[in-house]
């Protein structure tokens, strides 16, 4: 392969990926820090972790499972009803910080998905402060 491999490849596929998802959503389930965020899905997490799961494959260089499912993913105006600030960016942020800690992604990709999450989730905020 003449290609530098995606961030997909590196975390070790869909696995891996699914792997990180199902630790960040229970992550959010049982850590008091993450109740905000927790506060506004729904009581039962599976469809959320279907859809992140599926989004994260292509965001990362990998299959586009969320697009063949669901078209453009519109992720600014899908979170528009949710209340989303510094607070609740910075909750989910750590959520995420936490998952890959765990699940011990090497360090220069810890690296590179943390800025890139930081930009996404920076831009899905819709209320000041
Ligand atoms: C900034 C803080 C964020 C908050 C508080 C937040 C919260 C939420 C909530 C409450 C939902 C609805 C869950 C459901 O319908 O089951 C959702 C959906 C979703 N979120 Fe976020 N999110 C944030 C950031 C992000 C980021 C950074 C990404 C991607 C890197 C992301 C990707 C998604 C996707 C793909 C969906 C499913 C959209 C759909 O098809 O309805 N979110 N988010």
């Amino acid at each position: 392969m003449s290609e530098a491999p995606s961030a997909f490849e590196l975390m070790g596929g869909e696995p891996a990926v699914r792997e990180l998802v199902d630790r960040f959503y229970d992550l959010m389930d049982l850590e008091q820090d993450f109740a905000s965020i927790r506060a506004l899905h729904p009581p039962d997490l599976e469809g959320s972790r279907d859809k992140l799961f599926w989004f994260l494959c292509g965001w990362l260089g990998g299959p586009s499972h969320y697009i063949a499912r669901f078209g453009h993913p519109r992720l600014r105006a899908r979170h528009l009803p949710f209340s989303i600030g510094i607070n609740e960016r910075d909750q989910w942020l750590a959520c995420m910080s936490q998952a890959m800690d765990e699940l011990g992604v090497e360090q220069a990709l810890r690296e590179r998905l943390t800025e890139a999450f930081y930009g996404t989730a920076d831009w899905m905020r819709n209320r000041p402060g």
